[in-house]
């Protein structure tokens, strides 16, 4: 499905991706793990195409979505047409509109008004705490429960793939374990996910296969229980 090849990206004059390849299959759930500024929010915004001035820039490399080549491709386009969803950092949600206004911005672009529906429905029965709260402005809510938003948001934008960065920071333990139960279920019923992560725990409990990340470069490539037996990982990201 998303195929990265010797890609390397450069801020300014300074390259933070020294040439990484790695791959998601239709229906997998990948984590891309790292320690802090390794490079992994770039990964993901370079697979976007955000605009500038946030935009890294590709040197190098190639980015294939389904065989297509994203990287001449704006992000309205890799959203709409190919179907690709980003849960950002720091969940970047609408705090002074309501909980329903949020979900509705996502699906503007969409026009099977038939799946929106049948989409709301299940946005509300993943998270019932959203449901509670239709109404309610989302600058007053929770971390956890802003989390769960910019997650059903993604899904509402009609997304077949959804790209997370570090969906558990901020949240409780048993939050965390709560949104990464969904993130299974939504797999399960066909989501292809990414996760960047730097919490290693949950995310090799939960995920597929997994991506180690350092200095801008893969380190490490394996399914999730092979990484999380490795003495070295288990030494630096498990404790
Ligand atoms: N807009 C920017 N301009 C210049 N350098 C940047 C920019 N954004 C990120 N960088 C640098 O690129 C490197 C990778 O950053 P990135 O945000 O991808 O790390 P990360 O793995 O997501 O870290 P974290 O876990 O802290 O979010 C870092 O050295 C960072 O300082
Ligand atoms: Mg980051």
């Amino acid at each position: 499905m998303l195929e990265i090849e010797d890609l390397h990206v450069q801020y300014g004059n300074i390259e933070a991706l020294h040439g990484i390849s790695l791959h998601v299959k239709s229906g997998e759930m990948v984590a891309l793990l790292g320690a802090n500024g390794a490079g992994k929010s770039t990964t993901l915004m370079s697979i976007m195409r955000l605009p500038p001035p946030e935009a890294p820039r590709v040197t190098r490399g190639r980015i294939a979505y389904n065989g297509i080549d994203l990287l001449p491709i704006p992000t309205h386009q890799v959203v709409a047409r190919h179907k690709i969803g980003l849960v950002p950092e720091g969940r970047r949600v609408f705090g002074n509109l309501t909980v329903l206004e949020n979900l509705k911005l996502a699906t503007y672009a969409r026009k099977d008004s038939d799946q929106i529906d049948r989409d709301y429905e299940r946005v509300f029965s993943l998270f019932p705490r959203l449901s509670d709260r239709k109404n309610q402005r989302v600058d007053t809510l929770s971390g956890g429960e802003q989390q769960m938003l910019a997650t059903g948001r993604a899904f509402m934008g009609g997304a077949e793939f959804i790209l997370l960065d570090e969906p558990s920071m901020g949240l409780s333990p048993l939050l965390m374990q709560g949104l990464f139960k969904v993130l299974m279920e939504l797999n399960r019923a066909g989501m292809t996910l990414f996760v960047v992560e730097q919490n290693a725990h949950i995310a090799l409990k939960y995920a597929h296969r997994a991506y180690l990340m350092e200095a801008g470069r893969i380190v490490m490539a394996s399914n999730a229980s092979d990484l999380a037996a490795n003495p070295q990982i288990q030494k630096a990201y498990l404790g």
